[in-house]
C-alpha cells in the first residue's frame, strides 16, 4: 500500500483536509514548476516556437496513458468542463422526441448545454432520479438508468462517480445498453479521473471531459476532453490558429489553412500551450501515474474503512461497497442530527469537508490518514 504523502503538499500540518472533491491542494513539486514557469516570461525569448506545441503533445500522451488509450490525438486541452460539454453538444444533431438521459442532481456544467440542445431540437431531457428510500439505493439507481436506455435514447450524459454523494455508476453495463440502441455516451470524469481507474478502451465513451483541479491535482482553468470517432469531423467553438494544419510554421501563419489538425486537435482551447498550466499539469499527472489511481483507491479504502463502520453503528448510512467510490464518500446524516450544529463542529475542529444535502461528502487523498478519520469520528461523536 502507498504511504501517507502529506509532506509532499503545502497543507497546514494540523488541518484535516477531506475536501478534494471541492479542490485539491497543489503538490509542492507542482507549485515549484508553476513558479518557475511564471518567471520564465520575465525573459520571453526563452519561450521558443516549439514550446507552443511539444509540451502539449507530451502532456496529452501522459494523460492518454492514464485513461487507458494510445490515441493521444483524440485528446484536446480545454479550460473547463462546461467548455468540453459545449463542444460536444455543438456537434450533435437530434430528432424531435429524442431523449437525452442524465442522472438526478448532475453537476450544472454537464446539464445546461444538454438543456439547450434539447430545446433546439425539441428533444427531451430524461432525468433518472435517485431512489429516495430503502436499501441498496445506488444499485437500484444503476438498474433504473440501464432500464431507461431505449431506442428513444440518443445520448446518455453522466459521470463515473456522482459529485454529491459518491455513487459509483456501472459504466461498462451502461455503455453496453447504450451501444445496443446506438446512443452516445458522454462522461464527465472530473470527480473520478486520477483517483479511480478508467479505461477508454474498455468503456469506449464517445467523449470524456475532465477538469484537473480536483483529482488530477492540477491548476484551475485547465482540463482534458477525449473525443471518439463520432466527433472526427466536427467544429470547434472557437477558431484558434493553433488548431489548423501547419500552424507550427510561424512565418506562414497568414497562409490561411482551411484544414484542421487531425483528431481532437481541432477542439483545443485558444492559447492551449499555456506556459504555466501545461508544465504544472504535466508534473501532477506524472505523479498520479507513478502512484496509480488503483493504489490511491486502495489507500483511501484502508484509511476510511474502520471509521465508516463506526459511523454506521451510530446511525449514518453508507452505500454498498460495490456501488461507491473510496475517494468520494457520501455519508448520509441521520434525521436526529442537526446539520448546522454538525457544520459548526467541523469548523471548530478544522476538519474541512462539504455537506451536500443531507450527506457529509468526505473526499480524502494521500495527504489524509487513518488518524484523520478517527478525528472525524470523534468530532461527530461530540454531538451525539
Ligand atoms: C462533476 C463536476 N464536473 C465539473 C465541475 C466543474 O465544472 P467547470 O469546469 O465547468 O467549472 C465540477 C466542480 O465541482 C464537478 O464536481
Amino acid at each position: 500500500m502507498l504511504n501517507h504523502q502529506k509532506d509532499k503538499f503545502s497543507l497546514d500540518k494540523d488541518d484535516i483536509y477531506l475536501n478534494t472533491a471541492y479542490m485539491s491542494p497543489l503538490l509542492k513539486s507542482v507549485e515549484k514548476v508553476g513558479i518557475e514557469a511564471l518567471q520564465q516570461k520575465g525573459n520571453p525569448y526563452k519561450i521558443l516556437p516549439n514550446d507552443f506545441f511539444e509540451p502539449v503533445t507530451e502532456l496529452k500522451k501522459l494523460y492518454a496513458s492514464l485513461i487507458g488509450t494510445k490515441e493521444y490525438n483524440r485528446i484536446a486541452c480545454i479550460p473547463s468542463v462546461s467548455y468540453g460539454i459545449a463542444t460536444v453538444t455543438n456537434n450533435i444533431k437530434l430528432n424531435s422526441g429524442d431523449e437525452i438521459l442524465v442522472v438526478e442532481d448532475q453537476f450544472p456544467s454537464n446539464f445546461y448545454s444538454w438543456k439547450k440542445l434539447a430545446e433546439t431540437y425539441n428533444a427531451i431531457i430524461k432525468i433518472i432520479e435517485k431512489p429516495k428510500s430503502g436499501n441498496h439505493i445506488a444499485k437500484r439507481w444503476n438498474e433504473h438508468i440501464i432500464e431507461a436506455i431505449t431506442s428513444k435514447t440518443a445520448v446518455v450524459a453522466m459521470c463515473q462517480v456522482h459529485w454529491a454523494d459518491g455513487t459509483l455508476f456501472d459504466l461498462i453495463s451502461i455503455r453496453k445498453k447504450a451501444h445496443k440502441h446506438n446512443a452516445l455516451l458522454i462522461i464527465d470524469g472530473t470527480q473520478s479521473i486520477g483517483a479511480m481507474p478508467f479505461s477508454i478502451d474498455k468503456i469506449k465513451p464517445d467523449a470524456l471531459v475532465c477538469a484537473i483541479y480536483k483529482w488530477l491535482l492540477g491548476p484551475y482553468s485547465f482540463g482534458f476532453a477525449y473525443f471518439g470517432s463520432y466527433f472526427d469531423n466536427g467544429f470547434p467553438i472557437e477558431e484558434s490558429w493553433c488548431n489548423r494544419k501547419n500552424s507550427e510554421d510561424f512565418s506562414g501563419l497568414t497562409n490561411y489553412n482551411d484544414d484542421y489538425k487531425d483528431g481532437a486537435n481541432r477542439y483545443c482551447m485558444g492559447e492551449t500551450a499555456n506556459f504555466i498550466s501545461v508544465p504544472m499539469a504535466t508534473k501532477a499527472v506524472e505523479q498520479i501515474i507513478e502512484w496509480s489511481p488503483k493504489s490511491i483507491q486502495e489507500y483511501c479504502f484502508e484509511i476510511s474503512k474502520d471509521a465508516l463502520i463506526e459511523l454506521q453503528k451510530l446511525g449514518f448510512t453508507i452505500e454498498d461497497i460495490n456501488y461507491r467510490s473510496h475517494h468520494l464518500i457520501g455519508i448520509r446524516i441521520p434525521d436526529f442530527i442537526n446539520i448546522e450544529t454538525l457544520k459548526q463542529q467541523f469548523n471548530k475542529h478544522k476538519i474541512y469537508l462539504s455537506i451536500r444535502g443531507n450527506y457529509i461528502r468526505v473526499a480524502p487523498h494521500l495527504y489524509n490518514s487513518k488518524e484523520d478519520f478517527n478525528q472525524l469520528l470523534n468530532c461527530i461523536k461530540t454531538i451525539i
